[in-house]
């Protein structure tokens, strides 16, 4: 991702025994910087964790989140950042870029890694066109290699596209840029479409349920096979679900005189929207590649997802899981209907009138204890009542759960347009929102019987969607 920020180190600056040299990239994640070790002069890489949402504060070399609102998530993107730094630190294969030593400094944190003599794939496959059968082994069967090896250490890639892989001068290519940490931080902070990168990531990086598997890396690294041999990118995950636009390598009569036709059956099989429907090892895949597995273990299984069912009470079985909820997750045709949400509220109204009356007891307690009458004014009740009601709300609706427990025994949730996770600020303005949908004869509530998303009018003014589980 290529990203214009205007304040990056300058060079010159001493950082951890190196002097920066230059400026090598900006992503959306962090600045890569080229460097020379000050006691040896070795060239190295050095990658400063710097996320978009956060800035170097003025004339200071200091990184800070740009607001008191992006905090948590800069503190645990950094976490993860580091964490997954010293994971890389043990990792030592042919084809993987070593993570020399990872450090704090200016308020943020930074990996060191040697300098990889090369150049990327995309800029490769510019100088010297489409690769040749043996190219394609030589660069794919070792990148599966290293693939077996880092999904053995429990580490997913997850952003496996061309600029992101190095071919050295001896055309066997490096593995750069680990993204598992810039992905979880981004499910963090429900960002997470600005991070993939789109027509590499699979179906299921798209949400931050997953299943993520070894299989997302397979889809990555076949769409960069299929982009090395076409010169297109695959069409997006979201938008194959429905009539898929994706052409098929196999049936490419062009492409099946001059490569290994298992090899272009096993891209095709690797690029299947759902991760089951791909191959799962790295070890299949290099075999199927190789035409080492009968042919019909390699076909592609047709892509025919069951229709999703309408919402009405009782259709809630689910009769497929693995598949339906992928297709669910993006798809938000399940809307939760006027009643189950009027039945949820009661039991939320129940649930939070216990917890006020214990609230107001242990309240009544104390004051007595303290020696006085336990007597609440109703200003104070009022007040006491509302940041029960809004925290009880906003809280379990931007929680894991996505629902208050009303909303849990019912089988439904809050999402946002696309399906995801809110965030606690958008809760609890879709939950003040309610104090307008209240207003003339609770006008904005029974809107949720008439829209065709079945949103209430603090829905609509909050962005949110309340869809069945
Ligand atoms: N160890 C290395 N040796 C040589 N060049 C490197 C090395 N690491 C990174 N680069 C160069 O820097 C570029 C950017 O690096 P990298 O892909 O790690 O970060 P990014 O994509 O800018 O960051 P983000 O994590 O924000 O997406 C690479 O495309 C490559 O050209
Ligand atoms: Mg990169």
């Amino acid at each position: 991702m290529s990203f214009e920020r205007h304040d990056a180190l300058a060079t010159g600056t001493i950082l951890h025994g190196h002097t920066v040299e230059k400026v090598m990239s900006e992503g959306g994640f962090g600045i890569v910087y080229l460097v020379s070790h000050l006691a040896t002069g070795e060239k190295r890489v050095i990658k400063e964790y710097m996320p978009s949402f956060a800035l170097r504060a003025g004339d200071s070399q200091n990184v800070g989140p740009r607001s008191i609102s992006d905090q948590d998530t800069f503190e645990w993107g950094l976490k993860a950042f580091v964490e997954e730094a010293q994971l890389l630190m043990r990792m030592k294969h042919l084809y993987v870029v070593p993570v020399i030593e990872a450090f704090h400094k200016f308020g943020t944190a930074y990996l060191v890694m040697p300098y990889v003599n090369g150049m990327t794939l995309t800029d490769w496959l510019k100088q010297n066109g489409r690769p040749g059968q043996s190219d394609m082994d030589k660069i794919f069967i070792a990148l599966l290699e290293a693939l077996k090896y880092v999904h053995e250490n429990d580490i997913l890639h997850r952003d496996i596209k061309p600029d992101n892989i190095l071919i050295k001068p001896d055309g066997q290519p490096v593995l750069i840029d680990f993204g598992s940490a810039r992905q979880s931080a981004a499910s963090k902070s429900q960002m997470l479409t600005q991070v993939l990168t789109h027509h590499f990531a699979a179906f299921e990086q798209y949400s931050s349920n997953g299943p993520f598997t070894p299989a997302l890396d397979y889809y990555g690294l076949a769409a960069t096979m299929y982009f090395s041999l076409t010169g297109r990118l695959p069409p997006q995950a979201p938008d194959r679900i429905h009539g898929d636009p994706y052409e098929s390598l196999i049936g490419d009569t062009t492409l099946s005189s001059e490569y290994r036709p298992s090899m272009l059956a096993t891209i095709d099989r690797c690029l299947c929207v759902f991760a089951r429907d791909r191959l799962q090892s790295a070890f299949e895949i290099q075999r199927a590649m190789l035409g080492e597995l009968p042919e019909n273990v390699i076909t592609v299984p047709p892509l025919t997802p069951e229709p999703i069912p309408e919402s009405s009470p009782g259709s809630e079985a689910n009769p497929e899981p693995g598949r339906q909820q992928e297709i669910n997750k993006l798809s938000t045709n399940s809307y939760a209907g006027f009643w189950k949400r009027f039945m949820a509220a009661i039991i939320d109204a129940i649930v939070t009138t216990g917890i006020s009356f214990a609230v107001g007891m242990g309240y009544g307690i104390l004051v007595v204890l303290a020696g006085n009458e336990p007597y609440i004014d109703d200003g104070t009740a009022s007040v006491l009542n509302l940041l029960i009601n809004w925290t009880y709300f906003a809280r379990m609706e931007s929680s894991s759960s996505q629902a208050t427990l009303g909303k849990m025994a019912l089988g439904i949730k809050v999402t946002d347009l696309d399906g995801y996770r809110i965030s606690f600020g958008r809760a609890t303005g879709r939950y003040f929102g309610k104090i307008i949908s209240m207003l003339v004869f609770c006008i904005g509530f029974l809107m949720v019987a008439f829209t065709k998303k079945k949103q209430g009018l603090h829905d609509m003014m909050a962005g949110c969607l309340v869809v069945n589980k």
